[in-house]
């Protein structure tokens, strides 16, 4: 049993239950708050939607997959929470009322959440807002329509949850106990490991909760690094590198959804080994380095080094990822994702590309794909064929065969080993003609 204390609702609560209940199960179980719907219970529909506010602000995650010891010292406001204490409804709730925003209204509480969150952040950007809220029976026009109406309403009073400082652990606390404990099951966001256990049903205990360790969710920005604690959030990772690589910030908009991004660390996706985590294949055609620490030792490798096998890490019994760092670079990288669905889906094929040129020639090539084998893996072949070569149609013509000898993907539910190829391919040439200025997007409509 872990006892965890936290503000619901605005009011303290003190939570005593075994450390991987998750708070939709809690809410619902042992405080009959029921506005808090199960969906899918895997982070996909965004029906769990509550609000969650630390010392960094609010924001909006998946209940379902989320564990109530992520919460010791934040404020929690469920949709119970989000009309006013005499009843008064929020802007959001009139609004969606007013628009003709709900019929079958399984999905409104987790909408309502994320508007209000939206609301109290002063976004407008509410077709990514809303990409984790699945709504299958109104359809997003009113819902967006209601929104857009709200949006200059006032922040209500109540929904500025201000939660008492917490004193987080320090690294080396955690690492001299992770070291004594290396059967432990290291738990960052969750987004993995909570469908473990809402779906796997696994018994994961001893677990750590890694995400509130400080050291761990630094962005350092110097005029040659780039460096990123294991627990910054997707969320974060987004806004840090904006400026600096746009296409890898687009990528990362495609990652997941808000909930999820809100939730989910470079560390975990990098740990977790999967062949399909975006972040991975981005990061090293950046030439990432991963800095991983045991106890007090600590050592760097190539990212791509890291992944070994299908599931298998270079990474030792109580070692963990404590960072990742890039060298600050002109601009070349693309990053593009392929999947069934553009919003909250997991790559068919995700392909990062940053390829130099110096006086019309090939300088470097950075080729990287995620789901075209069993590890996310550089194009070596590829590579190779344009390195010193002019920068040049025929040069990239001469450079596709190489996908195929460097990669023997897989056909699944996603997509046949020949379609991967074809994209690995046709990904290549869509680099060139985007730097050629070509229009190659079909989501922009360019001159
Ligand atoms: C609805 C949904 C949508 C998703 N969409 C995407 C997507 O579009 N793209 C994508 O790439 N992924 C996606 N994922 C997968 C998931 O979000 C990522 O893999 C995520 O980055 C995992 O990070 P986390 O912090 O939640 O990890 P956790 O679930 O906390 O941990 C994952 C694994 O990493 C280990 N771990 C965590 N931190 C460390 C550390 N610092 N050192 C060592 N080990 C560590 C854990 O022990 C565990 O084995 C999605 C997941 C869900 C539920
Ligand atoms: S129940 Fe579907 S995201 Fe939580
Ligand atoms: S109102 Fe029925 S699913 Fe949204």
């Amino acid at each position: 049993m872990t006892e965890v204390s936290f503000s619901l609702n605005g009011a303290p609560v003190t939570a005593e239950a075994p450390p991987t209940t998750t708070l939709l199960d809690w809410l619902r179980e042992a405080r009959g708050l029921t506005g808090t719907k199960e969906g899918c219970n895997e982070g996909d529909c965004g029906a769990c939607t509550v609000m969650v506010s630390d010392g960094r602000g609010a924001q909006a995650l998946n209940a379902c997959i989320l564990f109530l010891p992520q919460l010791q010292g934040k404020a929690v406001r469920t949709v119970e929470g989000i009309a006013g204490p005499d009843g008064a409804l929020h802007p959001v709730q009139q609004a969606l009322i007013d628009h003709h925003g709900s019929q079958c209204g399984f999905c409104t509480p987790g909408i309502v959440v994320s508007l209000a969150v939206a609301h109290l952040q002063g976004r407008r950007d509410f077709d990514d807002v809303l990409a984790g809220n699945l709504c299958r029976c109104t359809g997003y026009a009113p819902i967006v329509r209601a929104a857009e109406a709200a949006a200059d309403a006032p922040v209500p009073h109540w929904m500025r949850d201000s939660p008492a400082p917490q004193r987080p652990p320090t690294v080396d606390a955690f690492a001299a106990w992770y070291l004594e404990n290396p059967d432990a099951t290291l738990i960052a966001g969750a987004t993995d490991v909570g469908l473990w256990v809402t779906k796997g049903l696994r018994d994961i205990e001893p677990v750590a909760f890694i995400a509130g360790i400080e050291e761990l969710r630094r962005i350092e920005i110097t005029g040659t690094e780039v460096r990123i604690g294991a627990c910054v959030t997707l969320a974060e990772l987004h806004r840090a590198v904006a400026p600096l690589h746009p296409s890898f910030a687009e990528l990362i908009r495609r990652y997941g959804s808000e909930q999820v991004r809100a939730a989910a660390t470079v560390g975990g996706n990098i740990a977790n080994g999967s062949p399909i985590g975006d972040s991975p294949p981005a990061l090293i055609a950046l030439g990432a380095t991963l800095h991983l620490r045991r106890g007090d030792a600590r050592r760097a490798l190539p990212l791509e080094d890291f992944f070994l096998d299908y599931g298998r890490q270079d990474r030792a019994p109580g070692e963990f990822v404590e960072a990742v760092s890039f060298p600050r670079q002109q601009d070349r990288l693309r990053c593009y994702k392929i999947s069934k669905r553009f919003d909250q889906d997991i790559s068919a094929v995700c392909g990062a590309f940053s390829i130099t040129v110096q006086d019309g020639k090939v300088l470097s090539a950075r080729i990287v794909f995620g789901g075209m084998a069993g590890v996310p893996k550089r194009a070596a072949q590829a590579e190779a064929a344009l390195v010193g070569r002019p920068w040049s149609l025929e040069t990239v013509a001469a450079a596709l065969p190489g996908f195929a000898q460097g990669f023997q993907p897989i056909s699944d539910m996603r997509a046949s080993a020949d379609y991967r190829l074809a994209v690995a391919r046709n990904l290549l040439l869509r680099y060139y003609h985007e730097d050629q200025r070509t229009p190659a997007s079909v989501l922009e409509v360019a001159p």
